[in-house]
């Protein structure tokens, strides 16, 4: 019974040695410790030992029984550290890993380029004024002595809301809007939204920017017009730029101009870029008319002022010779990543 007893130890022992698995542990200690175990059914058949044999053999039982729980514990935690270490390979998070970077966005080419227009005027001692884009037509036409029936409304056809009520066709409608809430002196610039009912094409869409000036004070000459917007031509496009006033006429100015820079390709010569003309046309201005200072209830007699309007499209299309307008617009980034 004693070789029994030390069989059943050994094959344990081996049995013990060679499972990895939490499983065949139970099942090994159901085979060899469980009720219907073989230790038990070596147990059972003590009765038929002698006196003399039996504590012997109890005692050898035990010590077998002892030494078959400390391999099954010690193997039950080694089991579960594997299985523990194994898990937390598996979850291993390295912090030190690169992130995923997002693309980050960049201001639009419009967006950069009126940034430093406004940059220059708010350097001069101008301040930002704003108007609605859905405008009156008193607002947009009549103040500026723009009559219903007068010619400048042909080039400027626009989408109406009603007979009185339009989308703004310009923004020197804040002209008016200013002069009527704010006394002199004024010096503003009024960035916004324009509309037309112009066909897409390369140099047209029904929707632009435009950037208006205001300057209303006493004593205001058309020096102060010239060396106004003679240094932001400079500041905007270099020292070396070369300006000309050049007359024309606006109905809310007189006397009116507008504002070319010698072409910067050419240097005045004439070549493709400015259309063989030496000259690029940059913006409109003029002295404010006294008839517009009177309809805000300024006295003619007593301040002048003068006011010009430019388009941005057209402004940042010559600083990056962007020859399409429809870029600006369609949001490629592949267009829009090169500013
Ligand atoms: N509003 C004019 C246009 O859209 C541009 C303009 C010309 C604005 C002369 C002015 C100005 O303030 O004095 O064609």
């Amino acid at each position: 019974m004693l070789n029994a007893l030390q069989t059943i130890k050994e094959q344990a022992a081996q049995a013990l040695a060679q499972t990895g698995d939490p499983k065949l542990l139970d099942e090994l200690r159901v085979k060899y410790l469980g009720k219907k175990g073989e230790l038990t059914a070596i147990l059972k058949q003590m009765g038929k030992l002698s006196a003399e044999e039996r504590p012997k053999v109890g005692a050898f039982a035990n010590e077998v029984r002892a030494s078959i729980e400390a391999l099954i514990d010690e193997k039950a935690a080694s089991i579960k550290a594997e299985m523990q270490s194994k898990k937390l390979e598996a979850e291993k998070l390295d912090v030190t890993m690169p992130g995923k970077a997002a693309p980050i966005g960049k201001p639009h080419p419009l967006t950069k380029v009126l940034d430093e227009v406004k940059e220059i005027f708010l350097g001069m001692g101008f301040s930002i004024a704003e108007g609605p884009e859905v405008e009156l037509d008193y607002y947009n036409f009549e103040a500026l002595n723009i009559p219903k029936d007068h010619p400048a409304r042909d080039t400027q056809d626009t989408f109406y809301i009603s007979d009185n009520v339009l989308l703004r066709t310009q923004t020197s409608p804040v002209q008016i809007r200013t002069m009527e809430n704010q006394k002199p002196p004024i010096h503003i610039i009024a960035p916004g939204r324009v509309y037309r009912s112009d066909a897409v094409d390369a140099t047209h869409s029904p929707l632009f920017h435009q950037i208006e000036g205001l300057v209303v004070d006493k004593g205001v000459t058309m020096a102060d017009l010239k060396g106004t917007l003679e240094l932001f031509v400079k500041r905007l496009y270099g020292e070396e730029s070369v300006v000309r006033f050049r007359p024309h006429h606006f109905p809310f100015t007189e006397p009116s101009a507008e504002l070319d820079v010698q072409c910067f390709a050419c240097k005045g010569e004439g070549c493709r870029l400015c259309k063989g003309e030496g000259w690029i046309e940059i913006l409109g201005c003029g002295m404010v008319h006294p008839k517009v200072l009177s309809i805000c209830g300024i006295d003619p007699e007593e301040y002048s002022g003068f006011a010009f309007g430019m388009g941005l499209e057209r402004i940042v299309m010559r600083r990056y010779n962007i020859s399409d307008m429809r870029l600006f617009f369609e949001n490629d980034v592949r267009f829009l990543n090169q500013f």
